[in-house]
């Protein structure tokens, strides 16, 4: 029934949406309850329910992932954790509410985290830049722009396309202060891939599928598309790059 009126497909778009869903419906019915039957909860049994109602309607209809279970379960409990023992001043849920929107616009929206490329990634797209004679790199959705500072030289040329204000805003004063590299406060999606040799991405498998499509559509021919752990549904990769760091990084290089 729920499932009907609801709109399960923008929930597969945007899941922590659905989480939050799934909470404030369990929680209504929760109190429909307590007021029907005058039941007295203690607050963490009223958790322990809480999260059990929020999790099974989070899997059995919104159909979230399955990592939104172990979120809706916890949820109540961290959150009655947190205000029973710290005491918050006003203003910090505003800086929160700002950091968060500034930094992560993009999870919500199209389910891209920020996690960040290590070292050893470095040095591997090192190599395959100098293989492949390349001068121009694009890193797209860049964060703090580390990549892009590594492979900045005097033979490459080193961009990175990060829309979420507060990352491209501390990535652009690096690149200042290290002269390595240039961001653009720029949309993926509005963004020309043509003018490079070199594409890297490290996204999300959601968007992989959209991706190579304008890959496919913009890329000039013997350009390569580089994918951070994230391959391409049906596409076979022409080169996968095993890397032997800590989270066994596998680049997918897509010769365009
Ligand atoms: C997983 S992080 C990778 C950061 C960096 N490329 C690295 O490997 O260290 C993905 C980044 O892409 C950004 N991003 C996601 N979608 C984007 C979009 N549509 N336009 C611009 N940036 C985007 C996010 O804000 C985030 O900083």
């Amino acid at each position: 029934m729920i499932s009907k009126i609801m709109p399960n497909k923008q929930f597969k778009n945007f899941p922590l949406i659905g989480a939050v869903f799934a909470q404030v419906i369990s929680l209504v019915i929760i109190k429909l309850f307590i007021e029907g039957f005058s039941l007295k909860l203690t607050s963490i049994s009223y958790a322990i329910i809480q999260g059990f109602t929020a999790a099974l309607i989070s899997q059995g209809v919104f159909k979230l992932p399955k990592w939104f279970l172990t979120i809706s379960l916890l949820f109540p409990f961290l959150f009655l954790l947190a205000f029973k023992f710290i005491h918050f001043s006003n203003s910090i849920y505003g800086v929160l509410f700002l950091f968060f929107s500034l930094t992560f616009s993009h999870t919500l929206k199209e389910r891209v985290p920020l996690y960040l490329t290590n070292q050893k990634t470095y040095e591997a797209l090192k190599k395959i830049l100098a293989q492949n004679n390349a001068s121009t790199f694009l890193d797209l959705g860049s964060g703090l722009g580390g990549v892009v500072r590594s492979l900045s030289s005097l033979k490459v040329k080193s961009i990175g396309v990060e829309s979420a204000p507060l990352l491209w805003g501390l990535s652009t004063l690096l690149s200042m202060i290290t002269l390595r590299g240039k961001i653009l406060r720029q949309n993926i999606w509005n963004t020309n891939l043509g003018e490079y040799d070199v594409v890297y991405a490290f996204l999300s498998p959601a968007i992989m599928t959209k991706l190579y499509i304008k890959v496919k559509k913009e890329m000039k021919k013997g350009s390569l598309f580089v994918s951070n752990s994230f391959e391409v549904d049906g596409v076979t990769a022409d080169e996968i790059w095993q890397l032997d760091d800590k989270r066994q990084t596998e680049l997918f290089i897509y010769k365009v």
